[in-house]
């Protein structure tokens, strides 16, 4: 029997995106700037994508990309600009000089924001952008002719493209669509994961502050000069129902106070735990399927990297769609793995350094820490040591 149930045929583009996260639309609005037309397809809702707490820091390189998908307006108005973070531990305070050392800054402004700033600059000129599609499904990636099958709308859809743009997160569906054999991953477990608040109080602290201490590690971040996003080391399958709101700010008070400093306290707007893991998945293409951000590779929140790698992916994704829509050549495609993944383990590195320095392990032996303690000693007080932390951080490290 015939299958109709795909009841609107014609529906084509040039790339079909999959997922609105940051890679997926900045991918969107960089390609439009050049004439590229692309669907986005998403199965949350917007208000959902909206709404999500993820992570808060922007090398320059995202915050120029983001200007040349014309949606930095409100972070350049917004953003905080930031030149240096401190690194604490032993009861000491340390300011790591992001402008003497590397000559360059980092804007503090949340991916939720980077997030409605890219929606609302596809949604208004009527871009293509589906919320609360399901059962995505791509098919013949191997040919010049993709499809990517979905309902939305209680119907049944088929997309024809050129090329398909796997930019679904971690969790995300276009990864499996690669032949058996074909991916190969590398991965990290770490035995912690992060506990997170977003409070209403202002930042305690003018930049970012990292602190090692016997009772685990703890970060001072922030969002704006009235809300604080604070960060405590907990165990991966930790309980948030054992974690009050007063326990936490005790608990963020004897890992970053020092003597004479304060932590402020604020009513709570948000708490979660984050996993931390390293994840890599090679390679990064698959025939017509370009995989992008999580999608491909995860590294620990700790050295700020997730938001940063997931927009230099498809920075690289789009110039090298322009040269095969407009250039009519497919040569920076076939290298587009390859130049990704580069950065993709500069930036596995960085991360898991720093979530290697800064983390107790819940059975860590008094050598370990007395090792972490010492390679922050060095980070602190060798320019050289220090220069690495910040060229790796502002994302000016080599590739
Ligand atoms: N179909 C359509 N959309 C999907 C599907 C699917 N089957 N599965 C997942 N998605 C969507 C998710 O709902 C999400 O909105 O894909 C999007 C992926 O976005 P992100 O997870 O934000 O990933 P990415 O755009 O690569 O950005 C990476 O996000 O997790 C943080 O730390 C990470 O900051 C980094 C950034
Ligand atoms: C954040 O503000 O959410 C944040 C900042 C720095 C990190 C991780 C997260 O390393």
């Amino acid at each position: 029997m015939t299958d109709r149930s795909y009841d609107v045929p014609g529906l084509r583009t040039q790339v079909a995106i999959i997922g609105a996260g940051p890679a997926g639309l900045a991918l969107a609005r960089l390609l439009e700037r050049q004439g590229i037309d692309s669907v986005v397809l998403e199965d949350r809702s917007r208000d959902y994508v909206e709404h999500r707490i993820r992570a808060g820091v922007l090398e320059r390189g995202s915050v120029e990309l983001l200007e040349e998908a014309g949606c930095a307006e409100r972070l350049n108005k917004e953003g905080l600009v930031h030149t240096g973070i401190c690194l604490q531990f032993a009861g000491e305070r340390h300011r790591i000089d992001f402008d003497e050392l590397a000559g360059a800054s980092i804007v503090v402004y949340g991916q939720t924001e980077v997030v409605k700033d890219l929606i609302s600059a596809r949604v208004e000129p009527g871009g293509p952008l589906l919320f609360e599609v399901s059962d995505v499904a791509l098919h013949d990636l191997t040919t010049s002719r993709p499809r990517v099958t979905f309902r939305h709308g209680g119907r049944n859809h088929e997309l024809e493209c050129a090329v398909v743009a796997g930019c679904d997160g971690s969790r995300g569906v276009c990864r499996g669509h690669v032949a058996p054999g074909v991916l190969q991953s590398y991965s990290r477990d770490y035995p912690f994961a992060w506990l997170g608040i977003l409070a209403a109080v202002a930042p305690s602290n003018d930049e970012l502050i990292y602190a090692h201490s016997n009772r685990g590690f703890a970060l001072a971040s922030m969002r704006s000069p009235e809300l604080s996003r604070l960060y405590l080391q907990c165990r991966p399958d930790e309980d948030l129902a054992t974690w009050p709101d007063e326990r936490i700010w005790e608990e963020l008070q004897l890992r970053l106070g020092l003597p004479g400093w304060e932590l402020a306290k604020g009513p709570v707007l948000e708490k979660g735990i984050t996993p931390m893991r390293s994840l890599v998945f090679e390679p990064m293409q698959y025939g017509r399927l370009f995989l992008a951000g999580d999608a491909a590779h995860i590294v620990p929140p700790t050295g700020a990297k997730g938001l940063n790698l997931a927009l230099r992916d498809v920075g690289l994704l789009a110039e090298a769609l322009v040269d095969f829509f407009i250039g009519g050549t497919s040569s920076s495609l076939g290298s587009y793995s390859e130049r990704c993944l580069r950065r993709v383990w500069r930036y596995e590195h960085f991360s898991w350094w720093m979530t290697s320095m800064l983390h107790l392990p819940e059975n860590a032996n008094a050598f370990e820490q007395k090792l972490q303690v010492a390679q922050l000693r060095y980070t602190t007080t060798s320019s050289a040591a220090a220069r690495t932390l910040a060229e790796n951080y502002v994302g000016l490290a080599p590739v």
